[in-house]
């Protein structure tokens, strides 16, 4: 890890029932750790936001979306505009989760255009980034994660982006995802290195190296403490792992 603040984050897909929730949102506000030196975010389903956000221990948990609408509130009948989070009193929102560019066909416009109306409202935003087995294996890696990351740029509100802390970039390679088959530290490394170069050319060395650049894939407790020594590595997006609060605890820690 850097010196950037860890950041770990608990992304619970559509899953959780109320009583579920209850108690994983009671098993998190008994962790251990310190909020000084990790920032930690729980993404529950839209209709869950507002009792988790009403429930859980404010000191230690943000709660986030896992996705919003391309603009405000209005006839676009079953979507959720930025501002309707802001009324909950949710600051945070994940935008382009490959689950939602797979099986919704979100383009990578459509998530450059999500973020940068995320920023627009004052949000703080996860653009998630990544490549499948496939692209991967044909060599396409690098560029796709550069189409990635140029429809972010192509967004006046992310490049006039002032306060980088409310910006964390999650590199989540689709093989990875809910797989069992997490990236070796060596593979995460060589991404998050690439993406802050990436960063550095169009912003700058220095908003490069304070931008948080999360993995995501298969992180759970036992492999958690390696990934997160790699120097690029800023923290963890989880998403079966979250669900636990036992693991999701060691996973807020992997950084100590
Ligand atoms: O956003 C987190 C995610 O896609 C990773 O899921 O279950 O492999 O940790 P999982």
């Amino acid at each position: 890890a850097s010196n950037n603040k860890f950041f770990v984050g608990g992304n619970w897909k559509s899953n959780g029932t109320k009583e579920s929730i209850k108690d994983l949102v009671a098993g998190l506000n008994a962790a251990d750790f310190d909020p000084k030196h990790v920032e930690v975010v729980v993404a529950p389903t839209f209709v869950h936001l507002d009792y988790v956000n009403s429930i859980i221990d404010k000191n230690k948990f943000a709660v986030s979306s896992q996705n919003i609408w391309i603009k405000g509130t209005g006839a676009f009948t079953g979507e959720i505009a930025a501002e309707t989070l802001q009324d909950l009193g949710i600051h945070w929102v994940i935008t382009g989760h490959s689950e939602r560019r797979a099986l919704c066909n979100e383009t990578n416009d459509v998530v450059g255009l999500k973020t940068a109306r995320a920023l627009e409202l004052g949000l703080n935003v996860i653009p998630c980034v990544g490549e499948t087995l496939e692209q991967r294996q044909s060599g396409q890696i690098f560029s796709v994660l550069d189409a990635q990351m140029k429809a972010l740029f192509d967004r006046q509100a992310f490049i006039a982006v002032k306060d980088w802390s409310k910006v964390v970039i999650a590199y989540e390679p689709v093989w990875a995802i809910g797989t069992g088959v997490v990236a070796t530290p060596e593979q995460a490394q060589e991404v998050h290195a690439y993406l802050r170069k990436v960063l550095g050319n169009k912003l700058g060395a220095e908003v490069a190296s304070s931008v948080r650049i999360l993995y995501g894939g298969s992180v759970n407790d036992k492999n958690c403490e390696e990934l997160a020594q790699k120097e690029d590595v800023d923290g963890f997006l989880v998403g079966g792992a979250s669900l636990q609060a036992a693991s999701f605890e060691t996973i807020i820690k992997a950084h100590a």
